[in-house]
């Protein structure tokens, strides 16, 4: 069974991230969506929230997984025996940290491949820091994010 791992902040996810999902679940048998225990930044929403919009979003996907992890995701991907990182890119500036952020993985477990997937051109504009923004000043989020968890978009930024 080809396990794959999809890491990220997803604070929240994004229809850019939802596209790579759907891709990667007709490529692979399972695809995991990790969401990182980050201690030292705290998010507009919590880990369990972010697991819990995933959820909502990846219903129609049948062998989409989502769960959160902390520490290396090296060892996330041993536990799972998963072999293959997913990462999206959009633009020419994410290259170089997500090439340095392979490289150490690979580093550290030769056995690890990660898998680039190009965002389509729809989205690659869109991240998760510039949705809050958006909602944040009132602009409209459909499009940005899925229709699902506008609704909760919306009402945390309003909560803040
Ligand atoms: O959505 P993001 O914030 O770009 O995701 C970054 C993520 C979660 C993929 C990355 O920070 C990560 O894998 N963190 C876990 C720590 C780790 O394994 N570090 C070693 C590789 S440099």
């Amino acid at each position: 069974m080809r396990i794959a791992v999809y890491p990220g902040s997803f604070d929240p996810i994004t229809n850019g991230h939802e596209d790579i999902i759907k891709r990667a679940a007709k490529i692979f048998d399972e695809v995991i969506v990790a969401v990182l225990v980050n201690p030292d930044k705290r998010g507009l929403f919590s880990i369990e929230e972010r697991v819990e919009l995933i959820r909502k979003v990846v219903t129609p996907y049948s062998n989409v997984k989502v769960e959160s992890f902390s520490g290396l995701l090296i060892n996330f991907m041993k536990s799972h025996n998963a072999k293959v990182i997913i990462k999206g890119l959009r633009a020419v500036s994410d290259f170089e940290y997500e090439f340095q952020m392979a490289l150490m993985n690979n580093k550290l477990d030769d056995s690890i491949e990660t898998l680039f997937m190009m965002t389509s051109a729809q989205y690659s504009y869109l991240s998760s820091s510039s949705v809050k923004q958006v909602a944040m000043f009132g602009g409209c989020i459909k499009g940005l994010v899925p229709d699902p968890i506008i609704n909760n978009v919306l009402s945390k930024i309003r909560e803040k």
